[in-house]
């Protein structure tokens, strides 16, 4: 670190308490954060980690609606959930509040109730869809239609899942309410604006010039809003679920969830210290760090400090924004509503005992620079690879030699030989790299340099062969226990960020009082002649039963929303017989398929038709392999008007049925049959 601060306050974005907390929030926010604050506090930092819950918003609603009880009932449930999840896997909070708490609500009202007093908002009125029969404006979320771009009919108001378009309620064709099903009127409505666009130069000198430093993704992101042109955004709601707008006339309006939520961050530091607080946010000697994941980076760059300056009175803005990117899971991205996710709470329950498994994993893989994929058959090869047969091998040969050769007492340590002190400098080396690389927040790399300790721990024992030496040189094999015990005694602090429940379980076990980040490299680290205890097993393999039974939770999961996913389509209109006759529907056998060139949904066939040959081009390619087509037996449309796609005629169309996730399946016959024949 160049710049030296007097204390750190790190935010962790507060989780929504619609649903519990999944490894892609652990990846991304918690598991760093947490592994920043430990190492904090290890170099005597004075340091205040700040959680909570976000409570407020749209979702939290539509989910109480759906389940027939009160937001607050939704919010109850799942932040005792995340609380209790969060303490079970070690996340270390000195405070995890909420952002219903009184404290919160008051908190966040004074804050608006400033910004208005001075003159900070500007209001406007807009057209809003309204529900007449709820008698409530609808947030986007809230209503339902045709999608204007692709036509999907199940549009939500703010974005078409089917083409992935962001939308405004109003873009929809023929919007329906989610609440009553009424088609929804337009209503004027008032709301309070935070003009960003005010606030451009200095958030553009702050971050642009001043921050130049910040991870490229977040930088970027940054840089690509302020040069964009920042707006004014609206900061209230007509919704009946949030933080009431404190001014008059505001009746049926809320502050909007992000002006409230990040305020939570205040509202929780207050709540643990309530006489120090202010020198938390205030004092320029603090350094502000927010832990996040990339799809809240513009509220932490740009709106909130945006509200910060606007607030004044000295409050300082983040010193960094370490936002990571997304985890996905076994290839596909996590999703709370469609259940594609390792829950937190479940994962304790189905690996009792194995927290630092999913910390060392989910560090391994944290999606630092890019989009990354936890995968059940990584987790379990890096628990049975790296975990039981690096750290914990070597730790358990030198607890268990130390207790066959010297009775579990520490020997004492003679002269150190070349490859003694070599192996100090080693570790002094990692020590170094480890320390630059938490400092700028590279986790998986700082692991890998703690690794490297454990694994000049097992070359050193490899090297030394002590069981060997035992039968000619007793006072050497003492020297080479007393290094090799010295070693598990770096591992136990070098890993505290990492696997905090390993490295006290090791310290227990080498009775080791507390440790700083300053004693990481000595080499007496335990004294001689301590006692040790038996040795246990830091780690245990991971057989092959605990993770097929999750890769199969995960199949029947993928196979419900396949079907839950699926509505069928409304049925056509009625045509009669002689029109449907018209129609006529062959089975021809699959000659050739190739794909199209600069086309990458198309297939070009050539189908034996019984008549002769025929050329038809298909929309499937992004399905299927054209070698596993050939040979195969299809249905198509043999008399529909022939017609050009990419320069080829096409003669016919092949029938495929398309699958609720939109893709396609080639229709054939049940058995074989001859080519040519007609389908009635
Ligand atoms: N609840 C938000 C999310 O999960 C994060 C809120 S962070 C805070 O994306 F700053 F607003 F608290
Ligand atoms: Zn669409």
């Amino acid at each position: 670190m160049e710049k030296k601060f007097k204390r750190t306050l790190i935010t962790t974005a507060l989780p929504y308490a619609n649903g519990p907390v999944h490894i892609g929030h652990l990846a991304g926010v918690y598991v760093p954060a947490d592994i920043y604050a430990r190492y904090m506090r290890m170099r005597g930092e004075d340091v205040v980690m700040i959680g909570g819950s976000d409570e407020h918003g749209v979702p939290i609603t539509i989910k109480a609606r759906g389940e027939g009880v009160t937001p607050q009932d939704i919010v109850d449930r799942y932040h005792s959930i995340i609380k209790e999840s969060m303490k079970g896997l070690g996340i270390s909070f000195d405070v995890y509040s909420r952002t219903s708490s009184a404290m919160h609500r008051e908190t966040a009202s004074e804050f608006f109730r400033r910004l208005y007093d001075k003159g900070e908002f500007v209001e406007k009125t807009s057209m809003q869809l309204y529900d007449e029969k709820a008698n409530q404006f609808l947030a986007d979320r809230y209503v339902t239609g045709e999608c204007p771009h692709c036509h999907n009919e199940r549009a939500y108001g703010d974005q078409c899942e089917a083409c992935g378009t962001s939308l405004n309620a109003t873009d929809l064709i023929n919007p329906k309410s989610a609440i009553t099903g009424n088609t929804p009127v337009l209503k004027e409505t008032k709301h309070w604006y935070l003009p960003l666009d005010k606030w451009e130069p200095a958030l553009s000198k702050w971050i642009l010039e001043g921050h130049k430093e910040w991870k490229t993704n977040v930088y970027g992101q940054c840089k690509s809003w302020i040069d964009m042109g920042l707006q004014p955004r609206a900061v209230s709601r007509d919704l009946d679920w949030g933080v009431p707008v404190p001014v008059e006339g505001a009746d049926g309006k809320v502050l909007y969830v992000w002006f409230d939520a990040p305020i939570g961050y205040i509202s929780n530091t207050k709540e643990i210290l309530p006489d120090t607080w202010q020198t938390y946010w205030k004092d320029p000697e603090t350094r502000i760090i927010n832990f996040i994941g990339k799809d809240n980076i513009v509220f932490h760059c740009i709106v909130f400090p945006a509200m910060l300056m606007a607030y004044g009175d000295n409050f300082q803005l983040p010193d960094n924004v370490p936002a990571n990117e997304f985890l996905n899971l076994e290839g596909d991205k996590i999703s709370t509503s469609r259940n594609w996710a390792v829950w937190l709470h479940e994962y304790l329950v189905d690996f009792p005992g194995k927290q630092d498994v999913l910390r060392y994993v989910l560090t391994a893989n944290a999606p630092e620079t890019k989009d990354n994929d936890f995968t059940w058959r990584d987790f379990q090869a890096r628990n049975n690879n790296e975990l039981v047969a690096i750290l914990g091998n070597f730790v358990n040969r030198a607890i268990v030699l130390t207790h066959k050769f010297f009775e579990g007492k520490v020997p004492a340590q003679g002269a150190l030989a070349d490859v003694d002190t070599q192996l100090f400098a080693g570790i002094a080396k990692a020590k170094e790299s480890l320390s630059a690389n938490l400092d700028t927040f590279h986790f998986r790399e700082a692991l890998k340099d703690a690794m490297e300790i454990a694994r000049l721990g097992n070359r050193y024992l490899q090297e030394t062969e002590p069981w060997k030496l035992a039968k000619t040189d007793m006072e050497r094999v003492a020297t080479i226990m007393n290094v090799a015990l010295q070693i598990c005694g770096n591992i136990a602090i070098a890993f505290e960020p990492f696997l905090p429940f390993m490295s006290e379980k090791l310290r227990t076990m080498l009775n080791m009082g507390a440790i700083s980040w300053d004693d990481l490299g000595k080499s007496d680290l335990i004294a001689a002649d301590t006692a040790i205890a038996p040795a246990e097993f830091l780690f245990e393999k991971i057989e092959d039963d605990a993770i097929d039974a999750q890769i199969q939770r995960l199949e029947r999961i993928k196979e419900e929303n396949r079907v839950k996913g699926f509505k069928a389509a409304p049925q056509m209109e009625n045509v009669d017989f002689e029109t449907f006759m018209k129609a006529d529907l062959r089975v021809g056998t699959v000659l050739e398929c190739k794909k199209v060139p600069k086309a990458d949904k198309l297939l070009q066939f050539l189908i034996d038709d019984g008549m002769g040959t025929r050329t038809i081009v298909s929309g499937i390619a992004k399905y299927y392999n054209p070698e596993d087509l050939v040979g195969k037996q299809v249905c198509f449309i043999a008399n529909l008007a022939p017609r050009k796609l990419k320069g080829i005629e096409s003669q016919g169309m092949i029938l495929s049925a398309e699958n609720a996730d939109g893709s396609l399946v080639v229709m054939g016959p049940s058995a074989p049959v001859v080519p040519g024949a007609q389908v009635k």
